[in-house]
């Protein structure tokens, strides 16, 4: 049986969001506690599927773990097994980001190449190289990365910012034997969070926040990590945002960091919402009429990626031509296919969509086929006439936490159903 999710159309919401954790945080900070000498403590750890897939690897690898209620509590100090096994690493891409970490402690691992995905081929060329240029030897076989060798700090020019690439070397770097410099690395909240934990634990670290990190390692002693509570995510704020914003409601998040929004609050601005910020909490206000927009995906504090097909939905309800244009993953715009099922007005050409609304959507069967690609047809479903019916619902649970209960406590109306599939 496979579950898909029934949108009915809820065309005004209203209430309080509480923001969970950020899974783009937790992760790399999960394969961190590897470098750990002891228990790690997490709270605030979203519960969704790509953190108990992350945590299924590190079981694997003779990790003990206790879950609940947010909170994370991880021992690795019996870690009898250095091979991330493609079983694991094939259903999410994040798992890549054990190799630094096993690497740097234990001196040699395997780690199943992770393949293409469904946003394009999304290549670890760059994690590769820098680990080699860290004095790793690197081999290729039957489908699995065999790294060994002791690391040696050095300096690293990444050719594109790559946000899991940066994590992975910052991790490696800690425990190599002298200064490793990052240039053109990722400034993400999540790597800044790491950052952060790895400083905590006892790392020098400079740079943080910046394009420019310089680590000094600890040339193979294990750190002592202190307890961290995980930043908010800003992409499931921005998803929430997103939601007020199509339905043209007012809704409050909770617990979020208004500074990580800002890349997104400026083309919600464009479009004619406006909101009111508290200390923790952010409230969208509905647009007198919402406006087309122009919109180029790129590296933090740029507008994210992860926002793109969210605003691609919105953009559906603008008076005019929208633009929007994807330049960090080839194959980002399979959403679109399927917003067009619910009549919406959308064209591809090579990089850039065209959106022209306004488009009064009415409520199809759709496919989710990624992460936030279905989190876009959730959108749409809120203000499609009649029912919406999203299925291969599962990527949504990879990223969002408590997602049915969350839109229902706005007032959304949907329902998890079952369905047999061949
Ligand atoms: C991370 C996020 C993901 C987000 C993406 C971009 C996590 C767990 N995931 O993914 O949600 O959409 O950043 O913000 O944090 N590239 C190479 N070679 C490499 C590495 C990357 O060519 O070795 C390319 C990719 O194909 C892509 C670009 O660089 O075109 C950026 O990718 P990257 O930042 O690495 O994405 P992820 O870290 O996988």
């Amino acid at each position: 049986m496979y579950k898909y999710l029934k949108i009915h159309r809820s065309p005004k919401l209203n209430g309080e969001v509480e923001i969970s954790g950020a899974k783009n945080a937790a992760l790399p900070l999960i394969a961190s506690s590897i470098l750990s000498k002891n228990e790690v403590n997490f709270t605030n750890v979203p519960e969704v599927a790509d953190v108990k897939t992350l945590l299924k690897l590190l079981k694997n690898l003779g990790c003990e773990f206790e879950f609940q209620n947010g909170n994370l509590k991880i021992d690795t100090s019996n870690i009898n097994n250095t091979t991330a096994v493609y079983e694991i690493v094939k259903t999410m891409r994040a798992s890549i980001l054990v190799l630094g970490p096993l690497l740097a402690r234990f001196g040699k691992c395997k780690v199943s190449l992770p393949g293409g995905c469904a946003i394009g081929a999304r290549p670890v060329d760059l994690h590769l190289k820098a680990l080699k240029l860290m004095g790793a030897d690197i081999k290729i076989q039957n489908g699995y990365i065999n790294a060994s060798g002791k690391l040696k700090g050095c300096d690293i020019v990444f050719d594109k910012i790559t946000v899991t690439g940066t994590e992975n070397i910052i991790m490696a770097a800690s425990m190599a034997k002298g200064k490793t410099r990052i240039i053109n690395a990722a400034k993400e909240p999540e790597v800044t969070q790491l950052c952060n934990v790895l400083k905590e634990a006892g790392i020098e670290i400079e740079g943080i926040g910046s394009d420019e990190i310089i680590i000094n390692g600890t040339e193979g002693e294990l750190l002592k990590f202190k307890n961290t509570s995980i930043i908010p995510d800003r992409i499931e704020a921005g998803t929430y945002l997103a939601a007020g914003a199509i339905t043209n409601s007012k809704i409050t998040l909770n617990n979020v960091i208004t500074e990580h929004l800002e890349g997104i609050l400026v083309k919600f601005r464009e479009m004619g919402f406006s909101f009111e910020e508290k200390a923790n909490s952010l409230t969208i206000l509905p647009a007198k009429k919402i406006n087309p927009v122009t919109i180029i995906t790129t590296e933090y504090p740029g507008f994210p990626t992860d926002m793109q097909a969210q605003f691609m939905a919105i953009a559906t309800q603008a008076e005019g031509v929208s633009i929007i244009e994807e330049r960090l993953f080839e194959n980002r715009f399979m959403h679109v296919p399927e917003l067009n099922r619910l009549n919406a007005n959308i064209s591809i050409n090579s990089k850039t969509a065209t959106i022209i609304g306004k488009s009064k959507l009415i409520g199809a069967d759709v496919m989710a086929t990624d992460l936030r690609a279905s989190s876009a047809l959730v959108l749409a479903g809120l203000i499609a006439k009649g029912q919406t019916n999203v299925h291969r619902i599962y990527h949504l649970f990879r990223g969002y936490e408590k997602l049915i209960e969350k839109f229902t406590k706005i007032g959304a109306k949907m329902e998890l159903l079952s369905e047999e599939r061949p």
